[in-house]
């Protein structure tokens, strides 16, 4: 099946068995591996990406379900001249990473909230990353840095 769709900002066709996941459609048949995947189940958020800026699980979609939509990864969020966005550079300097597995989802699902949410309070952080599951860090810090990344943002003017 012939698929088209937009991908970080360029336009991308593929032809891939339609029951193709999409973790595997970028992982593999394109080469970003910034996409984790965990559980493969639904359960982790570590495959998160932004379809149409919502955030999907890559694991449970399906190519077919990629024709003609806007998908970001995390290879996808900085701007071109920035080595990080503000939203990745607030989780490196909160301390929020370590291992990393989960950071990408952390990422995305973060902008996805900014962006509709731009000053969230603790819970609401919370409860917007509560499909993304974190086995090293304890949950603090990732909360601290989604709030530093609103107040980097804010500052700048810009959002998310
Ligand atoms: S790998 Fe997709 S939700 Fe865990
Ligand atoms: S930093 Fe290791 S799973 Fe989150």
């Amino acid at each position: 099946m012939k698929i088209s769709f937009t991908l970080n900002g360029k336009p991308v066709s593929c032809d891939l068995p339609s029951n193709r996941r999409v973790v595997d459609v970028l992982r593999e048949d394109l080469g970003l591996m910034g996409t984790k995947e965990a559980c493969g189940t639904g359960e982790c958020g570590a495959c998160t990406i932004l379809v149409d800026g919502i955030p999907r699980l890559s694991c449970l979609m399906l190519a077919a379900q990629l024709e003609g939509r806007d998908v970001t990864t995390i290879e996808g969020l900085s701007k071109s001249g920035e080595t990080l966005h503000p939203i990745q550079q607030a989780f490196v300097e909160a301390g929020a990473v370590q291992c990393g597995f989960c950071t990408p989802g952390m990422v995305l699902a973060t902008t996805h909230l900014l962006s509709e949410n731009p000053r969230p309070t603790r819970e609401e952080i919370r409860e917007a990353l509560s499909g993304n599951i974190c086995r090293c860090t304890g949950y603090q810090k990732i909360v601290d840095a989604v709030e530093l990344a609103a107040e980097k943002l804010t500052e700048k003017g810009e959002t998310a």
